[in-house]
């Protein structure tokens, strides 16, 4: 019997974290993005991170510069928030409508976030000011003390940080980024419509066994660290259940290859290229297509207030596994695309 082929057709999705970086970089990774995604949150942790709004403005004049005609994509600005975050950049961001989001970083937890905050109860009174603007607060949700179990991080950064913010600015928007734990899930689950998560295409894959599957695989190394199968469940069923608070953020995030096969190598996944390829067959495996359009086109759109895109895409499976570059090119470096070690059948595409 031949086997069936799917094809759905639904709302072009969006990345709701999503790391463009600079030039060189990003010439040669944006197209991938671009091209299958609507819009985007663009996270603001640039080797010079993004603080000021005038800084966001001129990111986000040349990421616009960078589009091919034909294509609709609108990148959603972030600024980084830092101890010298002014209400006044917040606020002309704001107005400007180019401003989406505000991002906290703990000082020092992932890749250029040196100038996150230590402390942010000292930052409340900034905070107070974002949800008369319509502006969320994303939050990569970890502590940065080193001396918490790598695994115990997300949790312990829940119950220490996130649950006093919570309560003590309840109609602030929250989304916890990237998250990989049953905590985060049952937490955004029992809290306020004001409190959502994005989850990436790689936590729904990757166990931590995957990390050290024959030996050490650098290239399935990123914060939050991939956790135990029972978090990699709770995640994936948050993700095709349809949930209106769990939406897509591939949290796509390329390092050069020499940085990534190091002694202490750069933590991210580049997954750009695959990710909503690997997203949808996920969800024909878990018998919850059904639900797809909610998580990647649908459920970031409502909880940002932000209008769904006018395109539509098609996603169809494919009986031949789907090439995708292994490895991209930029200048003399090379930077490793996703692969999760079995074969990709779905292939999407923006229409008319
Ligand atoms: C991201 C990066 O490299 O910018 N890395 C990662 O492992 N996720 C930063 C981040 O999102 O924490
Ligand atoms: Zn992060
Ligand atoms: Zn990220």
């Amino acid at each position: 019997m031949q086997e069936e082929i799917k094809s759905i057709e639904i709302i072009t999705p969006d990345d709701w974290h999503l790391h463009l970086r600079e030039s060189p970089i990003i010439e040669s990774i944006f197209p991938y993005s671009f091209s299958n995604y609507g819009k985007a949150i663009i996270m603001p942790n640039l080797e010079n991170p993004i603080i000021k709004f005038s800084q966001a403005m001129e990111y986000y004049k040349k990421i616009k510069s960078l589009i091919t005609s034909g294509y609709k994509f609108e990148p959603l600005m972030t600024l980084f928030l830092s101890e010298e975050t002014r209400a006044i950049d917040i606020y002309e961001g704001a107005k400007s409508g180019i401003l989406k989001a505000i991002k906290f970083y703990p000082e020092g937890v992932t890749t250029n976030s040196y100038r996150g905050i230590k402390d942010i109860s000292k930052m409340y009174n900034l905070l107070e000011k974002l949800p008369d603007l319509n502006i969320p607060l994303l939050i990569h949700g970890e502590t940065a003390n080193s001396k918490v179990d790598i695994y115990d991080r997300e949790a312990y950064f829940l119950e220490q940080t996130v649950y006093k913010l919570r309560n003590k600015i309840p109609e602030l928007k929250i989304v916890l980024e990237h998250i990989t734990t049953k905590d985060s899930v049952d937490y955004i689950l029992e809290n306020n419509i004001n409190t959502a998560a994005t989850i990436t295409a790689h936590h729904l894959i990757l166990n931590r066994n995957n990390l050290f599957d024959e030996g050490l695989r650098p290239h399935y190394f990123c914060r939050p660290i991939v956790k135990r199968e029972k978090h990699r469940i709770a995640v994936r069923k948050a993700a095709t259940s349809g949930n209106s608070k769990f939406f897509l953020g591939t949290d796509s995030a390329p390092h050069f290859d020499h940085n990534k096969e190091s002694s202490c190598g750069c933590a991210g996944i580049f997954s750009a290229p695959n990710a909503l390829g690997y997203i949808a067959q996920i969800f024909e495996e878990d018998s919850a297509l059904n639900n797809l359009e909610n998580f990647i086109s649908i459920n970031g759109a409502k909880f940002y207030n932000l209008s769904l895109n006018s395109t539509l895409s098609k996603f169809t499976k494919f009986k031949e596994a789907i090439e995708y570059p292994s490895k991209i090119k930029v200048g003399k470096g090379l930077i490793t695309v996703f692969n999760p070690g079995y074969p990709l059948y779905w292939k999407n595409e923006i229409l008319n």
